[in-house]
């Protein structure tokens, strides 16, 4: 989603209306996964659009856990549902700086135990029911230096998983 005219990515700048104290974009999470321990600890987030009202807000954990909203205003389009959706990482350095880390730092070849993932990817259909991907629809876009950021996507994982992908990477010089 593109936040006409500001393009922010947590709130420090006008745009997302924050209505929870709890949560915001930008909070650093605790405690996290670590490198070499098999139990990871995961951020079960969804962003939908409300029926009524246009806006789509953003939730962590459950329904009851909305913590602000995108207003509709602030898109040229997205008023009636979305027609593509993107999971994934994305970093931003000015030029000539190290790029950061994302995800764990790791590599996608590095699987589960170390990488970061996002599973159990699903969308919320045109009936409001929230529905696994479907993996015929998806297109894999990696972009940049396969070195510093990368991607696997291999479609139905399986158990609690299901839809699932590993993605980031160290980041580095000339990503
Ligand atoms: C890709 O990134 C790696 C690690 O930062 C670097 O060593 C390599 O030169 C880069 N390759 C290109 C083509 O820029």
């Amino acid at each position: 989603m593109q936040a006409g005219g500001s393009g922010c990515y947590d709130i420090l700048c006008l745009g997302f209306v924050q209505v929870k104290t709890h949560s915001y974009l930008g909070m650093i999470l605790s405690p996290v996964s670590r490198i070499g321990v098999f139990r990871k600890m995961v951020v079960v987030a969804t962003i939908k659009q409300d029926k009524v009202t246009g806006h789509w807000w953003l939730c962590i954990y459950s329904e009851l856990e909305c913590f602000g909203y995108f207003p509709k205003e602030l898109f040229s389009h997205l008023s009636s549902g979305a027609s593509i959706v993107r999971y994934g990482g994305e970093t931003y350095t000015p030029s000539g700086m190290v790029s950061p880390p994302m995800g764990s730092g790791r590599l996608p070849q590095e699987k589960f135990i170390n990488s970061g993932f996002m599973e159990r990817v699903e969308i919320i259909n045109s009936e409001y029911n929230q529905i696994d991907i479907n993996p015929r629809t998806m297109k894999i876009n990696k972009n940049g230096n396969l070195s510093c950021y990368d991607l696997l996507y291999r479609g139905f994982e399986g158990g609690s998983a299901r839809h699932a992908f590993l993605y980031g990477g160290p980041g580095g010089r000339s990503c």
